[in-house]
């Protein structure tokens, strides 16, 4: 029963309640298969200047076109050429769920916004030349009544011209609003619908959301048809900033403020005002509570998209139904301003409410009932020095039994006791340190484990590796060298990947390039060494589905799709480029006997987490949206031969569930 737990809070399916890379959003429909294809062969003599920021961001021109610039047709944006503020505020807009498409988010979810301010900064600066506009055969009235919108609007209805805030030439005015001209019609069919229906939201005060609320879908048809069949001027560029600008909307944040947030209530307002805050002073309780936080990752289940971080309402998908957080901020009322070091330390310790109520193992109190009374009181200092946030928790919606008290009660019988982990003075103050990490607040094995029937961690392969559930992932084993053990790595390296996401022989990918991003990149030196150690050491297992299962046979219609797709990137003989692109030749990712997140990772693409020691991470583009079930599982068939790897073959079956939500 009761919910197995996955942290750190998978937030592509947290978000979407649907893993990213399943849902093509409908419109998506429209995409010509064969541009894409195109672009992407354009894109192979690319290879001269690796180091730059155009190769970083391959991943992007995979589907927007070469060097960002969309064809006129189907449903794909142009982004070549567009304000930098724009495109730096729709960026984080995807990562932060104002703007709905699960493949960007995908890709985004671990980039810092130094580096999206850059990725902005590199397609606003391409001065491409815009396709010739389309050709609309449209009935002349329709037309005309579009053209008196763009250009003079409809004061009777309210509706100001299009070209009041797009600018005279309607190319956009800088830092932030952009032109409305080269752009597909279904595509500005499809954003003008998703304000109306309040699917996209910017940032405050979202001018769109009330201009959209007030054209018909007669007018979002002509002003769309209308303006997808105008030329372009000569100058396409962005008008100057007009100061004082005619209306407040269009504004980007100063860097390393947070974006004012649009939840669509008007409780949001305060929520969103309250995202600035200032970090504790150093030295103090709370700072060292902030770092806890940071190891226990509490934030990444606590905040929501496009809210305010640690007041609660995340949905978490889990096999029993979806369990939504709850509000951390110190609010009386709502929040935990009321609760008592004892209460928070009852709650972290014994899995129960200040009430008295039993919480559901979604929060990973298996894991945090081994951390010590001082950390919790430091946590507890961090969340009560955060601005209160007035919003109730939500019920969650488990199924029979599921969501009962007494069905909880029989699970703790059964699987739960509370409890700290027994120092081990045999073994040195490091290891019992990175048990303490890895097996406590880290809470590695909500991940690393298997589980049963009743999403309970099975007793004695803690860390033997899991499917990682409602995502399509498996979490390898930490106690075997085939999967993710890391017994014969210097110690160096172990700290590296989780510093940096990267080390010589790994990257991290999916759900723990979150981890990374989220939770042990902000750990100091001596506690990701001692986490190191412990990992280190650990007693090794054989992988629980074995060895090797039959050398498959060579695959050549794969090894052609290799060439074509993969070996610009990763090298002919799957040597990739150190630091840039893996190497698959010997990665155990490709020849682990799951191929769960090869396919995962193909389907979706990723970027490796920015980190202070990798902040300009290198992306990999999805290929779901382009390769058919045969294709994928024919090139991934041939990695897993190739090269002396005896892995065994992947079937288009295997893929296709994986695409399935
Ligand atoms: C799988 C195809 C795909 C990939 C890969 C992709 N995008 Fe997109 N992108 C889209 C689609 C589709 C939309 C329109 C989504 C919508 O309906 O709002 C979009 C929208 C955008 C927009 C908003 C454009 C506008 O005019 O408002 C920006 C900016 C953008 N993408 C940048 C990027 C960047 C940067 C990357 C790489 C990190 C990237 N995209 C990767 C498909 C993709
Ligand atoms: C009051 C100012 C204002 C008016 C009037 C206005 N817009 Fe906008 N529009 C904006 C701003 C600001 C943005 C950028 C929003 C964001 O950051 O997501 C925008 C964005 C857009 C986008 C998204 C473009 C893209 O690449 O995704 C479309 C489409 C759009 N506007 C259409 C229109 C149309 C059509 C009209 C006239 C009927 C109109 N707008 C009138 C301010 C305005
Ligand atoms: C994997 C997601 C996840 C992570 C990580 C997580 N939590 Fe939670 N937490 C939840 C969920 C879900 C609930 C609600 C449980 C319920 O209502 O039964 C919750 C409940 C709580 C509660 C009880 C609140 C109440 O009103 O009863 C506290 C306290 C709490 N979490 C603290 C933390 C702290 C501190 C951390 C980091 C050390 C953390 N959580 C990390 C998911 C998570
Ligand atoms: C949200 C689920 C999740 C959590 C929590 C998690 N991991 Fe992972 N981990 C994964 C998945 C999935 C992979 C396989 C993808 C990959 O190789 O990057 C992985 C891979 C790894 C690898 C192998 C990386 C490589 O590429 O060889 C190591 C080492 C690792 N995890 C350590 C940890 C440690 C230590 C923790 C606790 C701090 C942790 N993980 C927590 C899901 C998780
Ligand atoms: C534009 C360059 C590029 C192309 C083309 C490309 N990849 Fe990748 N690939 C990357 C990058 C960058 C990463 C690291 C991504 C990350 O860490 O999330 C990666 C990661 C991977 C991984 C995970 C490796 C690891 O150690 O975790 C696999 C497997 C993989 N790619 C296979 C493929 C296959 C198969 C193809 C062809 C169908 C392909 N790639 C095409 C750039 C590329």
């Amino acid at each position: 029963m009761t919910t197995t737990i996955r942290s750190v809070c998978s937030s592509s399916s947290a978000r979407s309640a649907v893993p990213g890379w399943f849902v093509l959003s409908a419109a998506l429909a429209f995409l010509p298969i064969a541009a894409v294809a195109a672009s992407a062969a354009a894109q192979t003599s690319a290879r001269s200047a690796p180091d730059t920021l155009a190769e970083r961001v391959r991943a992007c021109t995979a589907c927007h076109g070469k060097e960002g610039r969309a064809s006129n047709q189907g449903y794909l944006p142009r982004i070549a050429g567009k304000p930098a503020g724009y495109l730096y505020n729709q960026l984080v807009g995807f990562r932060e769920g104002r703007r709905h498409y699960p493949l960007m988010t995908g890709l985004l979810e671990n980039l810092n916004d130094d580096y999206l301010r850059e990725i902005a900064g590199h397609f606003a600066g391409l001065d491409l030349p815009y396709p010739p506009p389309q050709v609309s055969g449209a009935n002349p009235a329709l037309l005309q009544r579009g053209e008196a919108l763009a250009l003079r609007g409809d004061p009777a209805r309210g509706i100001a011209a299009c070209s009041r805030c797009h600018g005279a030439a309607l190319t956009g005015v800088q830092p932030a609003v952009p032109g409305l001209l080269g752009l597909p019609r279904d595509y500005l069919n499809g954003q003008l619908g998703a304000w109306k229906a309040g699917q996209r939201r910017a940032a405050r005060p979202d001018c769109m959301a009330e201009v959209a609320q007030r054209l018909t879908p007669e007018d979002v048809a002509a002003v769309s048809t209308w303006l997808a069949s105008q030329p372009l001027p000569r100058d396409t560029r962005a008008a100057a900033a007009i100061a004082p600008p005619p209306v407040a909307c269009g504004s980007i944040p100063a860097p390393g403020t947070a974006q004012a947030s649009d939840s669509g209530t008007p409780a949001a307002a305060p929520a969103a005002a309250a995202t600035r805050t200032s970090a504790p002073p150093p030295g103090s309780l709370a700072a060292r509570g902030e770092y806890l936080a940071r190891a226990g990752s509490c934030s990444a289940c606590h905040t929501a998209p496009d809210s305010a971080p640690f007041a609660g309402g995340r949905a978490i998908d889990t096999p029993f139904g979806v369990v939504y957080s709850s509000n951390l901020t110190p609010d009386p009322a709502t929040g935990i301003g009321s609760w008592s070091a004892d209460d928070f330390w009852r709650a972290m310790h014994e899995g129960r409410s200040r009430d008295g109520h039993l919480l559901y193992p979604t929060f990973p109190y298996p894991n945090y009932t081994r951390i010590g009374r001082a950390d919790s009181d430091a946590i507890l200092a961090y969340l009560r020095s955060l601005p209160a946030v007035t919003r109730a928790n939500r019920a969650h919606t488990l199924r029979f039994p599921f969501g009962t008290q007494w069905a909880l009660s029989a699970w703790r019988t059964l699987f739960f006791t509370p409890g700290r982990l027994p120092e081990d003075p045999s073994r040195s103050a490091a290891w019992n340190r990175g048990a303490y990490l890895v097996r406590g607040l880290g809470h590695c094995e909500a991940c690393h484990a298997d589980r049963n029937l009743f999403g309970a961690t099975r007793r004695g392969e803690e860390l033997g590796g899991g499917p990682v559930p409602m995502r399509h992932w498996y979490a390898p084993s930490l106690a075997s060298s085939r999967e993710a053990g890391v017994a014969d790595w210097p110690i160096d390296d172990i700290v590296r990947l989780l510093r940096t996401g990267q080390s010589p022989g790994a990257t991290v990918v999916g759900p723990m390039a979150e981890v990374v991003y989220r939770s042990t990149q902000y750990l100091d030196d001596s506690d990701l060494r001692a986490m190191a150690t412990y990992l280190k050491e650990l007693p090794q297992h054989t992988a629980r589905s074995g060895g090797a299962s039959g050398a498959s046979a060579p695959n050549p219609i794969g090894a052609t799709l290799y060439r074509r797709h993969c070996a610009d990137c990763h090298g002919e003989q799957g040597e990739g480029r150190p630091g840039v692109y893996p190497r698959l030749a010997g990665n155990r990712v490709v020849t682990m006997d799951s191929p769960q997140n090869l396919i995962a990772i193909v389907l979706a693409g990723g970027f490796a987490p920015s980190t202070a020691g990798n902040p300009r991470p290198f992306g990999m583009p999805p290929f779901g949206h382009q390769l058919d079930d045969d294709a994928i599982a024919a090139v991934l068939s041939h990695v897993r031969s190739a090269w002396g790897h005896g892995a065994a073959p992947v079937s288009a079956p295997q893929v296709q569930k994986a695409r399935r939500p």
